[in-house]
């Protein structure tokens, strides 16, 4: 054991809509941190929330008819919900931060009238540019192309009475932490932020940190009618969890500074830029390390809720089980940089590593052990030589694994783990078991030091995987028979934790190989089903703005028309053939484009309506007087149309006007 703390953040999520894998992605690797260091037997917090403050969630609420804080509380606690899913995720968080909870709201004010009455907040007037689903301002050459440098998308012009913080005067304290620290990590981030932010021209400007323009935000208390800027609140909830400025908890002498925060790297900039610069004007610890990951791509784009292109982490953890969806993040894709989301990509992890890798090996040893000696191996052994080397490799296994772990590198500490099982695999091959079992009498003792030698390799394999899957984990020290004392961080780097005579059971198929074209179509299909889910049930277009004067309106001629024919156009997809009565005597013909929502026998004999002054038009040959009037409209991405079907009373020819 220990003494050591270790504090370690995620990002505290914004609640305006439903989180996805790429969420996830983050948390899962904050919980394997958390674990690891938890196994080291270090005494940790880990500490994440919602950030539920900003126009954004103002605005989703209105939408959505609720006050912001019946939103948020929605978002948050209900079924299906950011509680919900960390508790899929197994994600064994110590703290979990509501950024609206009163402890934190009462805490940001002091910090803002504490950093008022220090100087570092005036006031002044706000002019520039602001992203909206950012929550972000920016100045004019901030901007890329015109647009939001971190999303990409219109920023509108922004000018209101609002505080600054003197950002401005961190500058150089700012550079050297970065460029002479390892604050920041990965490397390759220190010169974006010191080139784009603080080097750029202008140099490091001074940050707006008040709003008048929406309520739904801290209040400043000596200033009614401004919120606080959604991240000065936002980023102190690392402090006030701990019982910064507040009563709540007292835990920040023992966990402040924090070991590492872990964010996303378009949030970088306000964890290595303005965070150290609020704390240094308070005069406060800095925290150790800031640690920016990639991002979880779709299709070549970030995964992000407001793009829609995001994967339903409910529905993997369903599929294939929580543990596998944590396993997949972490080893797949480096974590300090992007990774494309693939569900081949997922399939394939799960068959090479889970099932053909660990899976095979920790069932073809138990059931040997189960086979040839009813499951508890006798203490005569008879080493080998060659089983030195796999010891050898084994026993390192924990330091390898650990040199990785400390520098967030899960994809190379658990390649070194696969090495070893992968090394077993061979280390059944070559001592085929089988072939000893042939004869018990002569080779029983060579047999089950053979068994023993791969129990004791999955089991410190297991040890140091409990991270990554504590509930498979567990699963697999029950079946090779290994107690708590066998499962312990330094059990991990010592050969022969297993009893001599230890029993073991060949339980559940932990990782079932998967039928990867079968499976993929099915995915497809659930992910389309999960992407129509989130689109909105019913989209109209948006009214037109242009207005048009009353005698152009009138010129159009409005009729109402009966259906006396109706037939599918030959060779077309889309058109149907329309006969008309219009009042006139004559038949009229007009083509539509509505063959997708129409049987033409439906139509025949209703009353509809039709523009009838428009130029006639030829189309596959034939010849379409005027227009039929019909609605359209969204519905779950679908389009949708529904003719103007009126009373059958209207006669055909009567005008609408
Ligand atoms: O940024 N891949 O909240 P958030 C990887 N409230 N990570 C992703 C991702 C993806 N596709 N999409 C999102 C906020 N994330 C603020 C934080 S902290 C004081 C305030 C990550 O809900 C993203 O990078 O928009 C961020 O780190 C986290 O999810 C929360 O994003």
């Amino acid at each position: 054991m220990n003494d050591k703390k270790f504090y370690i953040t995620t990002p505290i999520y914004y609640p305006s809509g439903k989180l996805h894998i790429g969420h996830a992605y983050c948390t899962v690797a904050t919980d394997a941190m958390a674990r690891y260091k938890r196994l080291q037997g270090c005494e940790v917090m880990f500490l994440t929330g919602t950030d539920e403050h900003g126009q954004k969630i103002e605005d989703k609420a209105k939408e959505a008819r609720v006050t912001p804080q019946q939103f948020v509380d929605e978002i948050v606690s209900a079924p299906g919900g950011v509680l919900d899913l960390w508790k899929l995720m197994d994600i064994s968080y110590d703290r979990f931060i509501r950024t609206t909870d009163d402890y934190h709201v009462q805490a940001i004010q002091k910090i803002f009238r504490k950093m008022y009455d220090n100087g570092d907040i005036y006031k002044g007037a706000y002019k520039g540019k602001y992203c909206k689903p950012c929550e972000s301002f920016w100045t004019e050459s901030q901007l890329k192309d015109g647009k939001c440098p971190d999303c990409g998308r219109e920023v509108c012009d922004a000018q209101e009475e609002a505080y600054f913080f003197r950002a401005s005067k961190y500058a150089d304290r700012i550079r050297s932490l970065l460029l002479d620290t390892d604050f920041l990590e990965p490397k390759s981030r220190v010169h974006e932020m010191v080139n784009n932010f603080i080097d750029c021209e202008g140099g490091l400007q001074d940050l707006c940190v008040s709003r008048t323009s929406f309520t739904w935000g801290v209040p400043v208390d000596f200033d009614p009618g401004h919120v606080v800027y959604v991240w000065l609140d936002a980023l102190f909830n690392y402090m006030t969890a701990l019982g910064h400025e507040n009563d709540r908890y007292d835990d920040l002498e023992k966990f402040w500074p924090a070991d590492v925060h872990f964010v996303g790297k378009e949030i970088v900039r306000f964890h290595a830029i303005y965070w150290p610069a609020f704390l240094m004007s308070l005069d406060l610890p800095l925290p150790k390390k800031v640690y920016g990951h990639g991002w979880l791509m779709l299709d070549g784009g970030r995964m992000a809720k407001s793009k829609g292109n995001v994967v339903d982490p409910y529905m993997l953890a369903e599929r294939y089980g929580v543990d596998t969806l944590r396993f997949f993040l972490l080893r797949t894709f480096p974590f300090g940089s992007d990774g494309n989301f693939s569900n081949e990509l997922l399939i394939q992890t799960i068959n090479v590593d889970l099932a053909n890798d660990l899976g095979n090996l920790v069932s073809r040893t138990t059931a040997m052990a189960e086979k040839y000696f009813g499951g508890t191996l006798p203490a005569a052994r008879c080493e080998a030589e060659a089983d030195g080397e796999l010891i050898a490799l084994v026993t390192g296994l924990r330091e390898r694994y650990e040199q990785q772990m400390e520098k967030f590198q899960f994809q190379n500490a658990l390649e070194e783990i696969f090495k070893v099982i992968q090394r077993a695999n061979k280390y059944i091959d070559e001592n085929a078991p089988w072939v000893l079992a042939k004869d018990m009498q002569a080779n029983g003792p060579r047999l089950a030091c053979v068994l023993y030698d791969l129990l004791e390799a999955v089991r410190v394999c297991t040890v140091l995987l409990t991270p990554f899957m504590p509930g498979s984990c567990e699963k697999i020290f029950a079946q090779i028979g290994a107690e708590q004392d066998a499962r312990t961080w330094d059990s991990a780097a010592r050969w022969g934790a297993l009893p001599a005579q230890v029993s073991v059971s060949k339980g559940e198929n932990l990782f079932p190989r998967i039928d990867m074209e079968k499976e993929l179509a099915e995915l497809e299909k659930a992910v389309e089903q999960a992407k129509k889910a989130l689109l909105p049930d019913v989209e109209v277009e948006p009214l037109c703005d242009a207005q048009v004067d009353f005698d152009t309106f009138c010129k159009s001629d409005l009729r109402a028309v009966k259906v006396k024919d109706c037939q599918r156009v030959k060779k077309s997809d889309k058109l149907l053939r329309f006969t008309l009565e219009d009042g006139t005597g004559t038949d009229r013909q007009i083509l539509s484009g509505i063959a997708k929502w129409y049987e033409p026998e439906q139509l025949i004999g209703k009353t509809l309506v039709a523009i009838v002054n428009l130029p006639p038009r030829k189309m596959m040959g034939l010849e379409s007087c005027g227009m039929l009037i019909s609605a359209v409209h969204t519905e779950k991405g679908e389009e949708k149309l529904h003719l103007l079907i009126v009373d059958d009373a209207i006669p055909a020819g009567a005008k609408l006007c």
